[in-house]
Order: C-alpha cells, then sequence, then structure tokens
C-alpha cells in the first residue's frame, strides 16, 4: 500500500519524524517486498509552505527525516494562495499516481489543502492530533482543524479531550484511535541528544535564571502597539533576568520596523530544534503563544506563560504546566509576579504521552490495512454524479 505523508511547516517536523521511523520499523519487522500488498511504501510530500532552512531543512536533518521525496513548493503568500498552491499541486501528484491513505498531522495551511484535495481524490484521510478545538474562530489554525476534521476518515488523537470533542461531533468510536502525542514522541527520543546553543555561552547565563519566548500569532504581533506593550511589560517583570527569544519571520518583519530593544531581551534567528529544546529544559520559564510548546514544557516541566485566552490543549493547563495569561498586555506583571515568587504548579504529564504515539499509529494502519479500511473509497464527485443519473 502506499501512503502519503505530508509536511509543510516547522511544527509538522517534529510529528512525521517518529512516524517515518516507526514505518521503517515495520517493514523491517513484518520482512514483506515492496510488492506485496501489505507493504507500508510511503511518500514523503514537502508542500513547502515553510521553505527558510532555520524552518525546515534544519530539522529535517537534526531529526534524520529523509529526504522529502517531492516538494510542491507552495512559498509564502496569503493563506488561499497558498492552499490553492498545494492543492493544484498535489492533485497532480495524486493523479499521476494515487495513493492508499494520507496522513497529515497538525493544523496547519498545508494539513487542511491535502487533506480536501485527497478526499476528493478518493483517497483516505488519517488526521494525527485530530479532535483537539479552540472554539476560536478568529485562529486560521482553528477553522483548519474543523475542516479536515470533518473529512477525515481516522482520527489519531492526543488526547480524552480530543476524544469527546470528535465524539460531540458525531464520529464513531471505530475510527478514534487515542494514540497519545507524536511531538512528545520526538521530544523523548531527543533527550539525550539536545545541544546547548551559542546564545547560552554568548549571553553568560545560568541554568534556570533566563527565559525563552516565542510569539508569532497574528492576535499578538500584527498589531504593532499591542506588540510593544506585551514585550515592554515581558521585558519590565523578569527583574533583569534575560529574556532570549527566537524570531519567527512573521515576527521579524513587525518587529524589524518597531525596532524595540531592552538590555535583558535577546533577539535570535529561530533556533534548531535540538538547540531549542536545550534551551527550554534549562530555562526557568517559557512565555509564548505557541501550542506545541506548551506540550514541551508540560514534559519538561518548565513553567509555561501563554499569551493566547483559549487553548485547543487543555490538558497542558489543568495537567501540565501551562497557564493562559490573555493577550492583554497588562496582564503580563501579575503572571510573572507570581512566576518570580517561585508559585507555579508542578504539573503531570498526560495520558498516553509516553513516546509510543508513533508505534501506536503505525500499528493500526496495518490493522486497518488489513481489515479492509484503507480500500479504495469512491469520491464525493462520483457519488454526485450517480445520484444525477439516479434522478433522471
Ligand atoms: C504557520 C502555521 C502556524 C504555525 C506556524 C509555525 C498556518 C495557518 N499557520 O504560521 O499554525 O504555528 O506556521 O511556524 O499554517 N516565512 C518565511 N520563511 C519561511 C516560512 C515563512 O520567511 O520559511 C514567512 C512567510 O513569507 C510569511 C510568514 O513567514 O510572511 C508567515 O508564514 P506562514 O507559513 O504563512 O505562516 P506562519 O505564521 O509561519
Amino acid at each position: 500500500m502506499l501512503i502519503d505523508i505530508i509536511a509543510g511547516a516547522r511544527p509538522n517536523f517534529m510529528k512525521i519524524a517518529p512516524i517515518i521511523r516507526e514505518i521503517e520499523k515495520a517493514n523491517d519487522k513484518s520482512g514483506l517486498e515492496k510488492t506485496d500488498r501489505h507493504y507500508l511504501e510511503y511518500r514523503l510530500i514537502h508542500t513547502g509552505q515553510h521553505y527558510d532552512r532555520n524552518m525546515s531543512g534544519a530539522f529535517f536533518e537534526q531529526l534524520g527525516i529523509p529526504e522529502p521525496d517531492m516538494n510542491l513548493e507552495s512559498g509564502s503568500g496569503t493563506q488561499s494562495e497558498q492552499t490553492g498552491r498545494i492543492m493544484t499541486r498535489y492533485e497532480q501528484v495524486l493523479t499521476e499516481r494515487k495513493s492508499d491513505l494520507c496522513i497529515v498531522v497538525g493544523d496547519v495551511t498545508s494539513t487542511m489543502a491535502c487533506s480536501i484535495t485527497a478526499k476528493k481524490m478518493g483517497v483516505r484521510i488519517a488526521h494525527v492530533e485530530g479532535g483537539i478545538r479552540s472554539r476560536d474562530w478568529t485562529m486560521p489554525e482553528e477553522i483548519n482543524r474543523v475542516a479536515t476534521d470533518s473529512i477525515t476518515d481516522y482520527f489519531f488523537t492526543t488526547s480524552e479531550v480530543a476524544n469527546t470533542n470528535l465524539q460531540t461531533e458525531g464520529v464513531t468510536d471505530d475510527r478514534i484511535f487515542f494514540v497519545g502525542n507524536t511531538m512528545i514522541d520526538t521530544l523523548l527520543s531527543n533527550t539525550g541528544k539536545l545541544q546547548e546553543p551559542a546564545v547560552f555561552g554568548s549571553e553568560d547565563l545560568s541554568e534556570g535564571a533566563y527565559f525563552v519566548m516565542t510569539l508569532h500569532r497574528p492576535a499578538n504581533v500584527d498589531e504593532e502597539q499591542k506588540l510593544k506593550s506585551l514585550i515592554d511589560n515581558i521585558a519590565k517583570g523578569t527583574e533583569g533576568e534575560k529574556i532570549i527569544f527566537p524570531v519567527h519571520p512573521r515576527t521579524k518583519k513587525i518587529l524589524d520596523e518597531l525596532g524595540i530593544s531592552h538590555d535583558n531581551l535577546v533577539y535570535t534567528e529561530p533556533l534548531g530544534y535540538l538547540e531549542f529544546i536545550w534551551l527550554v529544559k534549562h530555562a526557568r520559564a517559557v512565555i509564548t503563544d505557541s501550542g506545541g510548546i506548551t506540550e514541551e514544557t508540560t514534559v519538561l516541566g518548565i513553567p509555561c506563560l501563554t499569551l493566547r485566552d483559549n487553548t485547543e490543549r487543555p490538558e497542558t493547563v489543568t495537567e501540565g504546566t501551562n497557564e493562559l495569561i490573555g493577550t492583554n498586555p497588562e496582564a503580563v506583571k501579575p503572571a510573572l509576579e507570581k512566576l518570580m515568587s517561585g508559585d507555579w504548579k508542578t504539573g503531570s504529564i498526560p495520558q498516553n504521552w509516553d513516546g509510543k504515539a508513533s508505534t501506536r499509529i503505525v500499528e493500526q494502519i496495518q490493522v486497518l490495512a488489513k481489515n479492509g479500511g484503507l480500500d479504495f473509497h469512491t469520491p464525493y464527485i462520483d457519488n454526485a454524479l450517480m445520484f444525477e443519473t439516479t434522478g433522471e
């Protein structure tokens, strides 16, 4: 069988790496020939949504991800432009050779675009990290999640909350597999390989006495004055401790114009995975508006202050080390005071975040392949035509 694995943007790469590794292990273990129906042949398809070396290539090298079999080179643009390019080019790929299963991960534009194309071409969809919901329609990621899940065949979920969300939306239990978190598979398999980044020495940092910050969501970075107030309040609130701020390209464009500077604020380029996680693991705390980082800090036991009003990952708050501070710059001061006074929860690790999610995913795909769950399914367009014919 042929599986397409879709990856487009930075947070996708750590989610696909362990799945690919497990597919290769499963093939070695099964001893099947490539020609066997149940051999797991795969194509790694990079949509090209993220293309800078430090947003993409560096992750492939560090995480041992093979070179993509194809790159759709969708590049920058509005989300509709990116979606259009990805859909047109992936449709061409499927026209040349149709796959049996399309695995999409996360909630980025590439996730949604490839799901829609695959579904229309009659290819089954498996969504890794399906079912999570922020209920915030101002987030493009929420639109991507809901659109993807509305046409997904099989859901590989990270939490009981995700399972419940899907059940509430009418998904039957036989399509939901609570496997855990592939991002945590990557985290746990790399803890022995982490690399101290140059900024640790060059800024004379000490373990447990600096902050890591990431900001890229439109709600925080697109309004210049709000972004400035947020950063000013954060810089004041850390009592002189340094804040290491690897800057996302979207944020960089705005910051270059604003020119905000503080003695304790250190801008860097986006870091590689192994350097970034090293920095987080040794930090006093993380300040972020990312979703994935709240999962990593939960497992690492590092306090996390999230500059958002909601989260699609509530277990990082109810069980983990994360707290939602909101996006109001005024909320930063009391949150940092609480942190600096040592009054922060320690948290626990959510169920199934044990490094084995990808093993469970690949085992389940093998079961589905054997019991006919991945057999060709009639594309929607054929159904529509059938109705027309029957109606005559
Ligand atoms: C995307 C995802 C977001 C994810 C984030 C992680 C969507 C809707 N959003 O947001 O969920 O958290 O990635 O990084 O898919 N750019 C570069 N070089 C690159 C990539 C992007 O310069 O390698 C620039 C683009 O030209 C654009 C900006 O960064 O101006 C934003 O990139 P884009 O892919 O549109 O979305 P992100 O904000 O990165």
